[in-house]
Protein backbone atom coordinates (compact mmCIF):
# COMPACT_ATOMS: atom_id res chain seq x y z
CA UNK A 1 0.00 0.00 0.00
CA UNK A 2 1.60 3.50 -1.11
CA UNK A 3 2.56 5.54 1.69
CA UNK A 4 3.52 8.68 -0.14
CA UNK A 5 6.95 8.28 1.12
CA UNK A 6 8.05 10.02 -2.10
CA UNK A 7 5.68 12.92 -1.90
CA UNK A 8 7.39 15.71 -4.06
CA UNK A 9 10.33 14.19 -4.61
CA UNK A 10 11.98 13.73 -8.40
CA UNK A 11 14.50 11.26 -9.80
CA UNK A 12 16.19 9.63 -12.54
CA UNK A 13 15.36 5.93 -12.68
CA UNK A 14 17.79 3.74 -15.37
CA UNK A 15 17.78 0.20 -16.81
CA UNK A 16 14.10 -0.69 -17.36
CA UNK A 17 14.35 -2.81 -20.06
CA UNK A 18 10.79 -4.68 -19.71
CA UNK A 19 8.64 -6.03 -17.14
CA UNK A 20 10.74 -8.23 -15.49
CA UNK A 21 13.75 -5.56 -14.85
CA UNK A 22 14.31 -4.81 -11.50
CA UNK A 23 14.35 -0.89 -12.35
CA UNK A 24 10.92 -1.72 -13.47
CA UNK A 25 9.48 -2.11 -10.47
CA UNK A 26 11.45 0.90 -8.70
CA UNK A 27 9.81 3.08 -11.27
CA UNK A 28 6.52 1.86 -10.62
CA UNK A 29 6.42 2.00 -6.87
CA UNK A 30 8.47 5.32 -7.15
CA UNK A 31 5.67 6.48 -8.71
CA UNK A 32 3.04 4.87 -6.57
CA UNK A 33 4.93 6.69 -3.82
CA UNK A 34 4.30 10.58 -4.93
CA UNK A 35 7.70 10.79 -7.19
CA UNK A 36 7.70 12.52 -10.60
CA UNK A 37 10.65 10.62 -12.86
CA UNK A 38 12.23 10.51 -16.20
CA UNK A 39 13.59 7.39 -17.52
CA UNK A 40 16.51 6.21 -19.27
CA UNK A 41 17.97 3.64 -20.97
CA UNK A 42 20.42 2.67 -23.66
CA UNK A 43 19.51 4.17 -27.30
CA UNK A 44 19.64 0.19 -28.21
CA UNK A 45 17.12 -1.24 -25.49
CA UNK A 46 14.91 1.74 -26.61
CA UNK A 47 13.84 0.57 -29.84
CA UNK A 48 12.67 -2.43 -28.42
CA UNK A 49 9.61 -0.30 -27.53
CA UNK A 50 8.55 -1.52 -24.26
CA UNK A 51 9.99 0.91 -21.86
CA UNK A 52 7.12 3.35 -23.48
CA UNK A 53 4.61 1.30 -21.58
CA UNK A 54 5.97 1.72 -18.48
CA UNK A 55 6.54 5.88 -19.63
CA UNK A 56 2.70 5.78 -19.93
CA UNK A 57 1.77 4.20 -16.46
CA UNK A 58 3.84 6.25 -14.76
CA UNK A 59 3.68 9.72 -16.87
CA UNK A 60 7.49 10.13 -16.80
CA UNK A 61 9.58 11.43 -20.04
CA UNK A 62 12.13 9.12 -21.55
CA UNK A 63 15.56 10.55 -21.78
CA UNK A 64 17.28 8.18 -24.25
CA UNK A 65 21.24 7.76 -22.86
CA UNK A 66 24.05 5.42 -23.29
CA UNK A 67 25.69 5.23 -20.07
CA UNK A 68 29.39 4.82 -21.09
CA UNK A 69 28.59 8.12 -23.11
CA UNK A 70 29.70 11.21 -20.89
CA UNK A 71 27.64 13.84 -23.56
CA UNK A 72 24.81 11.19 -23.52
CA UNK A 73 24.35 11.83 -19.70
CA UNK A 74 25.23 15.44 -19.30
CA UNK A 75 22.37 15.90 -21.71
CA UNK A 76 20.23 13.17 -19.45
CA UNK A 77 20.99 15.18 -16.53
CA UNK A 78 20.12 18.42 -17.58
CA UNK A 79 16.81 17.31 -19.54
CA UNK A 80 16.02 15.26 -16.39
CA UNK A 81 16.32 18.72 -14.16
CA UNK A 82 14.85 20.87 -17.35
CA UNK A 83 11.28 18.21 -17.37
CA UNK A 84 11.58 17.90 -13.59
CA UNK A 85 11.45 21.33 -12.90
CA UNK A 86 14.57 21.32 -10.59
CA UNK A 87 17.00 19.81 -9.01
CA UNK A 88 17.17 15.39 -8.36
CA UNK A 89 16.50 13.70 -5.13
CA UNK A 90 17.29 10.19 -6.60
CA UNK A 91 18.90 8.42 -9.28
CA UNK A 92 18.82 4.46 -9.62
CA UNK A 93 22.11 2.57 -11.36
CA UNK A 94 20.63 -0.22 -12.85
CA UNK A 95 22.96 -1.04 -15.86
CA UNK A 96 24.95 -3.93 -15.85
CA UNK A 97 26.10 -6.19 -19.43
CA UNK A 98 29.37 -8.11 -19.79
CA UNK A 99 29.99 -9.04 -23.64
CA UNK A 100 31.78 -11.84 -22.21
CA UNK A 101 29.05 -13.16 -20.21
CA UNK A 102 26.42 -12.98 -23.17
CA UNK A 103 29.38 -14.65 -25.71
CA UNK A 104 29.76 -17.47 -23.37
CA UNK A 105 33.78 -16.93 -22.38
CA UNK A 106 34.54 -19.12 -19.16
CA UNK A 107 36.50 -17.01 -16.71
CA UNK A 108 39.87 -18.30 -18.51
CA UNK A 109 39.38 -16.77 -21.64
CA UNK A 110 38.11 -13.72 -21.00
CA UNK A 111 38.68 -11.11 -24.10
CA UNK A 112 40.14 -8.19 -22.47
CA UNK A 113 38.64 -5.60 -25.02
CA UNK A 114 35.04 -6.80 -23.79
CA UNK A 115 36.05 -6.95 -20.21
CA UNK A 116 36.98 -3.13 -20.44
CA UNK A 117 33.11 -2.75 -22.30
CA UNK A 118 32.27 -4.82 -19.00
CA UNK A 119 33.69 -2.30 -17.09
CA UNK A 120 32.75 0.84 -18.64
CA UNK A 121 28.94 -0.08 -18.99
CA UNK A 122 28.40 -1.80 -15.13
CA UNK A 123 30.53 0.17 -13.28
CA UNK A 124 32.43 3.29 -14.96
CA UNK A 125 29.15 4.51 -16.18
CA UNK A 126 28.38 4.79 -12.40
CA UNK A 127 31.32 7.40 -11.53
CA UNK A 128 30.41 9.36 -15.04
CA UNK A 129 26.87 9.59 -13.85
CA UNK A 130 27.88 10.94 -10.16
CA UNK A 131 30.84 12.87 -12.25
CA UNK A 132 27.82 14.69 -14.47
CA UNK A 133 25.59 15.02 -11.31
CA UNK A 134 28.29 16.77 -9.19
CA UNK A 135 29.42 19.06 -11.90
CA UNK A 136 25.82 20.27 -13.05
CA UNK A 137 25.03 20.71 -9.43
CA UNK A 138 21.66 18.41 -10.14
CA UNK A 139 21.13 17.12 -6.41
CA UNK A 140 19.37 18.81 -3.72
CA UNK A 141 20.19 18.39 0.09
CA UNK A 142 19.57 14.86 1.59
CA UNK A 143 18.95 13.44 -2.21
CA UNK A 144 19.80 9.19 -2.32
CA UNK A 145 21.86 7.92 -5.32
CA UNK A 146 21.39 3.81 -5.33
CA UNK A 147 23.52 1.15 -7.93
CA UNK A 148 22.74 -2.38 -7.37
CA UNK A 149 25.33 -4.72 -7.22
CA UNK A 150 25.31 -8.85 -6.39
CA UNK A 151 27.57 -10.51 -3.78
CA UNK A 152 30.01 -11.75 -6.75
CA UNK A 153 31.61 -8.28 -5.95
CA UNK A 154 32.73 -10.14 -2.47
CA UNK A 155 32.51 -13.63 -2.99
CA UNK A 156 34.18 -16.18 -6.29
CA UNK A 157 31.09 -17.33 -8.50
CA UNK A 158 33.18 -17.94 -11.76
CA UNK A 159 30.42 -17.90 -13.83
CA UNK A 160 29.63 -14.34 -12.91
CA UNK A 161 32.96 -13.86 -14.89
CA UNK A 162 34.26 -10.22 -15.24
CA UNK A 163 31.06 -8.66 -13.55
CA UNK A 164 32.31 -9.93 -10.24
CA UNK A 165 35.34 -7.39 -10.93
CA UNK A 166 33.08 -4.98 -12.02
CA UNK A 167 30.82 -5.23 -9.56
CA UNK A 168 33.56 -4.87 -6.55
CA UNK A 169 34.61 -1.68 -8.60
CA UNK A 170 30.86 -0.16 -8.44
CA UNK A 171 30.55 -0.85 -4.97
CA UNK A 172 33.65 0.70 -4.39
CA UNK A 173 32.81 3.94 -6.20
CA UNK A 174 29.74 4.43 -4.12
CA UNK A 175 31.88 4.31 -1.02
CA UNK A 176 34.01 6.89 -2.45
CA UNK A 177 31.29 9.58 -4.35
CA UNK A 178 29.28 8.63 -1.35
CA UNK A 179 32.24 10.64 0.77
CA UNK A 180 32.39 13.30 -1.21
CA UNK A 181 28.93 13.94 -2.52
CA UNK A 182 27.99 13.68 1.72
CA UNK A 183 30.97 16.20 2.11
CA UNK A 184 29.46 18.78 -0.32
CA UNK A 185 26.34 18.46 -0.31
CA UNK A 186 24.48 15.35 2.12
CA UNK A 187 23.83 13.23 -0.58
CA UNK A 188 23.53 9.46 -0.03
CA UNK A 189 25.11 6.82 -2.24
CA UNK A 190 24.81 3.12 -1.86
CA UNK A 191 24.55 0.05 -3.50
CA UNK A 192 22.31 -2.79 -2.58
CA UNK A 193 23.37 -6.56 -3.14
CA UNK A 194 20.48 -8.18 -4.91
CA UNK A 195 19.51 -11.98 -4.83
CA UNK A 196 20.21 -13.63 -7.82
CA UNK A 197 16.54 -12.21 -9.88
CA UNK A 198 14.61 -14.26 -13.03
CA UNK A 199 15.77 -10.66 -15.41
CA UNK A 200 17.01 -10.48 -19.00
CA UNK A 201 20.62 -9.98 -16.92
CA UNK A 202 20.22 -12.42 -14.59
CA UNK A 203 19.24 -15.02 -16.48
CA UNK A 204 21.47 -14.54 -19.26
CA UNK A 205 24.44 -15.62 -16.76
CA UNK A 206 25.42 -19.61 -17.18
CA UNK A 207 24.23 -21.66 -14.37
CA UNK A 208 22.09 -19.12 -13.53
CA UNK A 209 18.83 -21.87 -12.64
CA UNK A 210 21.26 -23.56 -10.92
CA UNK A 211 22.88 -20.66 -8.36
CA UNK A 212 18.89 -19.32 -8.39
CA UNK A 213 17.97 -22.68 -6.99
CA UNK A 214 21.14 -23.34 -4.60
CA UNK A 215 20.89 -19.26 -3.10
CA UNK A 216 16.95 -19.83 -2.44
CA UNK A 217 18.01 -22.97 -0.52
CA UNK A 218 20.74 -21.17 1.40
CA UNK A 219 18.92 -18.28 2.39
CA UNK A 220 16.54 -18.55 5.47
CA UNK A 221 13.52 -16.05 4.00
CA UNK A 222 14.06 -17.49 0.69
CA UNK A 223 15.44 -15.50 -2.69
CA UNK A 224 14.96 -11.64 -2.54
CA UNK A 225 11.86 -10.64 -5.66
CA UNK A 226 12.77 -8.09 -7.84
CA UNK A 227 9.27 -6.14 -5.91
CA UNK A 228 11.27 -6.62 -2.57
CA UNK A 229 14.32 -4.79 -3.94
CA UNK A 230 11.69 -2.16 -5.61
CA UNK A 231 10.39 -1.66 -2.02
CA UNK A 232 13.87 -1.37 -0.17
CA UNK A 233 15.00 1.16 -2.78
CA UNK A 234 12.46 3.15 -2.21
CA UNK A 235 13.00 2.94 1.40
CA UNK A 236 16.91 4.38 0.58
CA UNK A 237 15.32 7.36 -1.40
CA UNK A 238 12.94 8.08 1.49
CA UNK A 239 13.33 10.42 4.23
CA UNK A 240 13.51 7.54 6.62
CA UNK A 241 17.14 6.73 5.61
CA UNK A 242 18.96 10.00 6.21
CA UNK A 243 22.23 8.98 7.78
CA UNK A 244 22.40 5.45 5.56
CA UNK A 245 25.76 6.07 3.11
CA UNK A 246 28.67 4.55 1.40
CA UNK A 247 27.12 0.89 2.31
CA UNK A 248 27.01 -2.02 0.28
CA UNK A 249 22.93 -3.55 1.86
CA UNK A 250 23.12 -6.79 1.11
CA UNK A 251 18.94 -7.44 0.00
CA UNK A 252 19.70 -11.25 -0.27
CA UNK A 253 17.06 -13.17 2.66
CA UNK A 254 20.34 -13.50 4.96
CA UNK A 255 21.96 -15.51 2.41
CA UNK A 256 25.36 -13.75 2.76
CA UNK A 257 25.54 -14.35 6.39
CA UNK A 258 24.48 -18.34 6.03
CA UNK A 259 27.10 -21.05 6.24
CA UNK A 260 24.92 -24.09 4.83
CA UNK A 261 20.92 -24.67 5.74
CA UNK A 262 18.89 -27.77 5.98
CA UNK A 263 17.80 -27.81 3.27
CA UNK A 264 21.34 -27.75 1.22
CA UNK A 265 22.17 -30.51 3.55
CA UNK A 266 18.81 -32.69 3.00
CA UNK A 267 19.82 -32.43 -0.74
CA UNK A 268 23.46 -33.50 -0.94
CA UNK A 269 22.22 -36.46 1.63
CA UNK A 270 20.00 -37.55 -0.70
CA UNK A 271 22.08 -37.41 -3.60
CA UNK A 272 24.82 -39.59 -1.31
CA UNK A 273 22.21 -42.34 -0.27
CA UNK A 274 21.43 -42.48 -4.25
CA UNK A 275 24.92 -43.28 -5.09
CA UNK A 276 25.78 -45.34 -2.45
N1 LIG B 1 19.08 -10.23 -12.08
C1 LIG B 1 19.91 -10.54 -11.11
O1 LIG B 1 20.06 -11.72 -10.73
C2 LIG B 1 20.66 -9.44 -10.41
C3 LIG B 1 21.19 -9.67 -9.12
C4 LIG B 1 21.92 -8.66 -8.50
C5 LIG B 1 22.11 -7.45 -9.16
N2 LIG B 1 21.58 -7.25 -10.41
C6 LIG B 1 21.84 -5.98 -11.09
O2 LIG B 1 20.63 -5.29 -11.27
C7 LIG B 1 20.81 -4.34 -12.33
C8 LIG B 1 19.62 -4.41 -13.27
O3 LIG B 1 19.58 -5.66 -13.93
P1 LIG B 1 18.26 -6.52 -14.11
O4 LIG B 1 18.50 -7.82 -13.43
O5 LIG B 1 17.05 -5.73 -13.77
O6 LIG B 1 18.31 -6.87 -15.68
P2 LIG B 1 17.85 -6.02 -16.98
O7 LIG B 1 18.48 -6.76 -18.12
O8 LIG B 1 16.40 -5.87 -16.99
O9 LIG B 1 18.55 -4.59 -16.79
C9 LIG B 1 19.86 -4.28 -17.23
C10 LIG B 1 19.74 -2.93 -17.91
O10 LIG B 1 21.02 -2.40 -18.27
C11 LIG B 1 20.76 -1.62 -19.45
N3 LIG B 1 22.01 -1.28 -20.15
C12 LIG B 1 22.92 -2.13 -20.71
N4 LIG B 1 23.89 -1.43 -21.33
C13 LIG B 1 23.60 -0.10 -21.14
C14 LIG B 1 24.23 1.12 -21.54
N5 LIG B 1 25.37 1.12 -22.26
N6 LIG B 1 23.65 2.30 -21.19
C15 LIG B 1 22.49 2.32 -20.47
N7 LIG B 1 21.86 1.19 -20.07
C16 LIG B 1 22.40 0.00 -20.40
C17 LIG B 1 19.89 -2.56 -20.27
O11 LIG B 1 19.28 -1.94 -21.38
C18 LIG B 1 18.91 -3.03 -19.21
O12 LIG B 1 17.80 -2.16 -19.13
C19 LIG B 1 22.16 -4.68 -12.99
O13 LIG B 1 23.15 -3.83 -12.47
C20 LIG B 1 22.39 -6.10 -12.51
O14 LIG B 1 23.75 -6.46 -12.51
C21 LIG B 1 20.85 -8.22 -11.03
Amino acid sequence: MPNNLLAGKVGIISGALNEESIAWKVALKAHEEGARIVLTNAPLAMRMGEINKLAEQCNAPIIPADATSVEDLEKLFSGAQEQLGGKLDFVLHSIGMSPNIRKGKHYGELNYDWFQKTLDISALSFHKMLAVAEKQDAFNEWASVVALSYIAAQRAFLDYTDMSQAKAVLESIARSYGQRLGKQKKVRVNTVSQSPTKTTAGTGISGFDAFFEYANKMSPLGNAPAEACADYCISLFSDLTRYVTMQNLMHDGGFSTTGISEEIVEAITAVTKQSE
